[in-house]
């Protein structure tokens, strides 16, 4: 899908146009993967536009900032504020938000302390990342034969723009393979996530997903259908997944800012459940999209309005 061009980017404080939003070539993350984002979305509803848990997201980029030793010069609250200013300036009523904190123009070599630790925000109009028919119908995925990451290698809790090597990988097989998707195991075989979504199934009921020591992000919207699920009296179990049991479970579904509650509906060929949307994926769906379009209240706080 082309990017839609807004008018401003967010750089260090500045609002620049979009088509003079540019980075050196010698800075530090163009060669040695020194970045560290973030991806939400922004919905319209009734009330207005409302970032979907802004504060969590900028809490996770500070912490995978951290991971890395990267110092960004602002607080949780301002850039939350940038961001909320980035989508007011381009007039935008829902979109996606991509913060990205990143190694620039300094000096050369591997070693980050002698480059600056920059911070952009941009933001753009994104359709249903893996299909509007795949919200509805499920979408087929492969298990891919590239592994998550191994723990001690490269840090899956940091949501760092190298780690989406790793994500290109396993996303570029499947794409090449004809699946939407691939899911990724960790280094023991365990099931951990997709290229960018987490993963849950459901089983006699019970909805299970793998602990984030299987090499998985923690996810907010993960998160969120966890609270979603446990609230609507369906137990949750976090524990490991053998990959059999992706085939013979009753359900399958991914989430992700981007991916929001996608369902599955075969993984290597082989149907899950009815091969279509099943109904717990559709219940926490709904309850999901009654949030953050408005159509229930927001218990639990998730939603900041661009004023
Ligand atoms: C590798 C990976 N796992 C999981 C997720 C889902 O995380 P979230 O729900 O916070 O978007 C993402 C997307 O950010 C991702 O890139």
């Amino acid at each position: 899908m082309a990017l839609k061009k807004t008018e401003k980017i967010w750089m260090n404080g500045k609002l620049v146009d979009w088509d003079n939003a540019n980075i050196h070539i010698l800075s530090h993350v163009i060669h040695y993967g020194s970045s560290v984002f973030e991806g939400m979305r922004c919905y319209k509803n009734p009330k207005g536009s409302a970032c979907f848990r802004l504060k969590e997201h900028m809490e996770r980029l500070k912490n995978s900032a951290k991971i890395y030793r990267m110092e960004i010069k602002y607080t949780v609250e301002e850039l939350c504020n940038a961001v909320l200013e980035t989508i007011k300036v381009n007039k935008l009523e829902s979109c996606y938000v991509r913060p990205i904190a990143y190694r620039g123009y300094g000096k050369m070599g591997v070693n980050p302390f002698n480059c600056p630790v920059d911070v952009s925000i941009a933001v753009w109009e994104w359709g249903k990342y893996l299909g509007e028919e795949g919200m509805e119908k499920g979408i087929d995925v492969c298990v891919s034969s590239w592994n998550r990451l191994a723990p001690n290698t490269m840090p899956a809790m940091s949501k760092a723009g190298g780690n989406y090597l790793n994500s290109q990988l396993i996303k570029m097989e499947a794409l090449l393979n004809g699946y939407a998707e691939g899911i990724g195991l960790d280094v023991n075989g365990y099931v951990s996530e997709c290229s960018g979504e987490n993963l849950f199934i459901v089983l006699k009921g019970k909805i299970i997903t793998p602990p984030l020591s299987n090499a998985g992000l923690p996810g907010i919207t993960r998160d969120s259908v966890i609270k979603l699920a446990k609230d609507n009296g369906i137990e949750l179990i976090e524990q490991p997944i053998s990959r059999e049991l992706l085939y013979i479970c009753d359900e399958l579904f991914l989430t992700g800012s981007a991916a929001e509650i996608t369902p599955v509906r075969t993984v290597d060929k082989i149907q899950i459940g009815a091969g279509k949307r099943g109904p717990i994926t559709k219940l926490l769906q709904e309850k999901f999209f009654d949030i953050v379009e408005c159509r229930t209240e927001d218990k639990y706080n998730w939603l900041t309005y661009v004023k």
